[in-house]
């Protein structure tokens, strides 16, 4: 019995660890943000896929790249900014970030 609690433990993390990928895109999906970009393909924003490309090596740019989805911008991919993303909470912001720098 003592063994099985710290065992039990182990496999929820481990079955955690395997679901933030899952857990990202619906929230992406849920924050709207996958009306304006794909994982693969340009669409009105770049894809995530170029963007994680684009600051691979780049510490600084998970901070830099968590305020623009919340207040928006443009000037880094074309002509088209991105809106402010108000319903995005400044957690959810980075966390969205980092899930794309992983693509
Ligand atoms: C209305 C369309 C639209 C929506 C909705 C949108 N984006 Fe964007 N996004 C863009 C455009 C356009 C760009 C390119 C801006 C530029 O060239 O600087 C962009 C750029 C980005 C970048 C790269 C910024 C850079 O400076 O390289 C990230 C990261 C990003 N979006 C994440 C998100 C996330 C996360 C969400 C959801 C909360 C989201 N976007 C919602 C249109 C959108």
């Amino acid at each position: 019995m003592t063994r099985t609690l710290p065992n039990l433990l182990i496999t929820a993390a481990c079955a955690m660890a395997s679901l933030p990928a899952a857990a990202d895109l619906a929230l992406a999906t849920a924050k709207n943000c996958m009306s304006c970009h794909h994982l693969d393909k340009k669409v009105v924003g770049p894809a995530y896929k170029d963007v994680a490309a684009k600051y691979r090596g780049d510490k600084a740019a998970a901070a830099r790249l968590a305020a623009k989805v919340m207040e928006g911008g443009g000037g880094v991919w074309g002509v088209v900014k991105m809106p402010s993303n108000p319903q995005v909470s400044e957690a959810e912001a980075k966390k969205l970030v980092a899930w794309v720098l992983s693509q």
